[in-house]
């Protein structure tokens, strides 16, 4: 992987250190400093764009809030996964960690949680965001999930970016970042057999729209969002 400052080339450390802390994207004179990921190159520059960062406190507030007046135990997600009350909480891999919503919501749950992402501009936004906000029992591994020993985890949960189908449904801003910078997972069919082969509990969320993969034990869904359930054989 390479790292670029103005063009030039840079080590990931020169390249972090080039970026304030305290926001992955700030004003400059009403420019936005924004991160440009190209190919396998990854840009860093000022440019006229919607900032775009992940808040980890403003998520975990949100959470907050929501399960003051519900129950963790309804919530589908948790269900796919497996959270049942006075029984030791599962020790999940989120697999895909994107913009943390998922695995944030997670550790609330969970209080504890082993997310991976493999996109550089991603793990950019995500490192800083924990630099930021480091949270206790909250782990994230800069690689992709079929790199990492998936020994040590009784669940897995998959989110990838699957090929928009409702281009007028639009996402919240960033996914869409990431729908731009990111691009959709291609490889989406080999990493969910390899990650069946885990002999892990599975989680593979999808749009309600579109078919499962395979054949799901359990289906929990919500409004718009369905989580497959494949237990290990
Ligand atoms: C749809 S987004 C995930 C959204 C995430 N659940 C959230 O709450 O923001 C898919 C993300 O997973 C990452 N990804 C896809 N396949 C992966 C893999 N095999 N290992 C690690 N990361 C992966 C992509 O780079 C992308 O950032």
């Amino acid at each position: 992987m390479q790292y670029f400052i103005d063009q030039n080339q840079v080590s990931f450390e020169e390249f972090c250190s080039h970026v304030p802390s305290a926001k992955l994207l700030v004003d400059f004179d009403d420019l936005a400093i924004a991160i440009h990921c190209d190919d396998d190159h990854v840009y860093y520059i000022a440019m006229n764009r919607q900032k775009v960062e992940i808040k980890v406190k403003n998520i975990l507030d949100y959470h907050q809030k929501f399960f003051y007046k519900n129950s963790l135990y309804s919530q589908p997600l948790f269900k796919a996964l497996g959270l049942k009350k006075s029984q030791p909480k599962p020790r999940v891999l989120d697999c895909t960690a994107g913009t943390l919503k998922d695995a944030l919501l997670i550790y609330h749950g969970f209080e504890a949680i082993t997310c991976c992402e493999r996109n550089p501009l991603a793990q950019f936004l995500i490192q800083t965001a924990l630099e930021q906000q480091p949270l206790e029992n909250f782990h994230f591994i800069a690689k992709a999930c079929t790199e990492i020993d998936l020994g040590g985890f009784d669940c897995l949960y998959y989110d990838p970016m699957y090929q928009t189908k409702n281009a007028k449904a639009l996402p919240r801003k960033e996914m869409q970042f990431f729908r731009d910078h990111i691009g959709n997972d291609q490889d989406i069919d080999s990493v969910f057999s390899y990650l069946l082969k885990s002999k892990k509990r599975l989680v593979l969320k999808r749009s309600q729209k579109s078919s499962a993969m395979g054949s799901p034990h359990h289906s929990y869904g919500e409004k718009s969002t369905i989580y497959d359930v494949y237990l290990p054989r």
